[in-house]
């Protein structure tokens, strides 16, 4: 299983920041179940020591969809591929609410693949609708992510599923397992647009939105989920202790 903890912008201060990857590294060297990664802010990445090979992971929270130019502010994935960078976390809907489009999207997720890097991209519905209009939010998320890409490509996309209502909420607001192994279904036959045969059983389905250690367990019990993006419960050692042992 694989388990992305995305800091946000929870922590500022330095000494936090490395208290936290330090737990980190330790529950990473504890657990054989889980693959354990953490996204902290740009400016923070250096101080974690960490590099493709540490057991604990490195992820972004984002990247510029642009290559190194004359291009003041952007992080490029060249400099986070440098950076001993596994995961990229892109179109979270906290961006996607600050205009991102599922266009700029696309071109992020083929800078990632060419350094190397794995893509989680985010898709969900803003909220749920009698209609299941929802649905096509999510199908039209999911098509875009995949479309423009090659077989090869395709298969290491990582999708998080993130329902926006879900997310920053309390254990108890978190999508029921019901949801959520609906959902699942429905993702694995969009992919299969994308993937003949099997194929599509092998992108792996993260799960985020409220997740914590009183909540994990039933949510990945038949849920059909390969792990989960976390964002609160991820930015405190002892709380992302208790989600890792919850599922281990
Ligand atoms: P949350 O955030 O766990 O705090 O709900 C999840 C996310 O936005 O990735």
């Amino acid at each position: 299983m694989l388990i992305i903890g995305n800091w946000k912008a929870y922590l500022d201060a330095p000494e936090k920041v490395k208290k936290v990857a330090a737990a980190g590294k330790r529950i990473a060297s504890g657990t054989k179940q889980v693959e354990l990664a953490v996204a902290p802010t740009f400016t923070h990445m250096g101080l974690l020591g960490l590099d493709k090979r540490s057991k604990l992971k490195l992820a972004a929270q984002d990247v510029s969809d642009a290559t190194g130019q004359a291009l003041t502010g952007e992080v490029t994935a060249a400099s986070l591929a440098a950076m001993g960078v596994t995961y990229v976390i892109l179109g979270h809907s906290e961006r996607r609410a600050r205009g991102e489009s599922d266009a700029v999207i696309a071109e992020k997720i083929k800078r990632v693949l060419a350094q190397g890097m794995v893509p989680v991209v985010c898709v969900g519905e803003r909220e749920r609708d009698e209609e299941a209009q929802y649905l096509r939010e999510v199908r039209e998320q999911v098509a875009s992510a995949f479309s423009d890409l090659n077989q090869k490509e395709r298969l290491q996309l990582v999708i998080a599923y993130e329902p926006v209502w879900a997310i920053g909420k309390s254990g108890l607001e978190a999508a029921s397992p019901q949801d959520l192994e609906e959902m699942v279904l429905y993702l694995r036959k969009l992919f299969s647009d994308f993937l003949p045969g099997k194929a599509n059983q092998k992108v792996r389905i993260l799960y985020g939105g409220s997740v914590d250690a009183s909540n994990a367990r039933t949510l990945v019990a038949g849920t059909g989920i390969d792990g989960f993006l976390v964002g609160r419960a991820s930015t405190d050692g002892k709380s992302l202790a208790e989600l890792v042992k919850a599922v281990s």
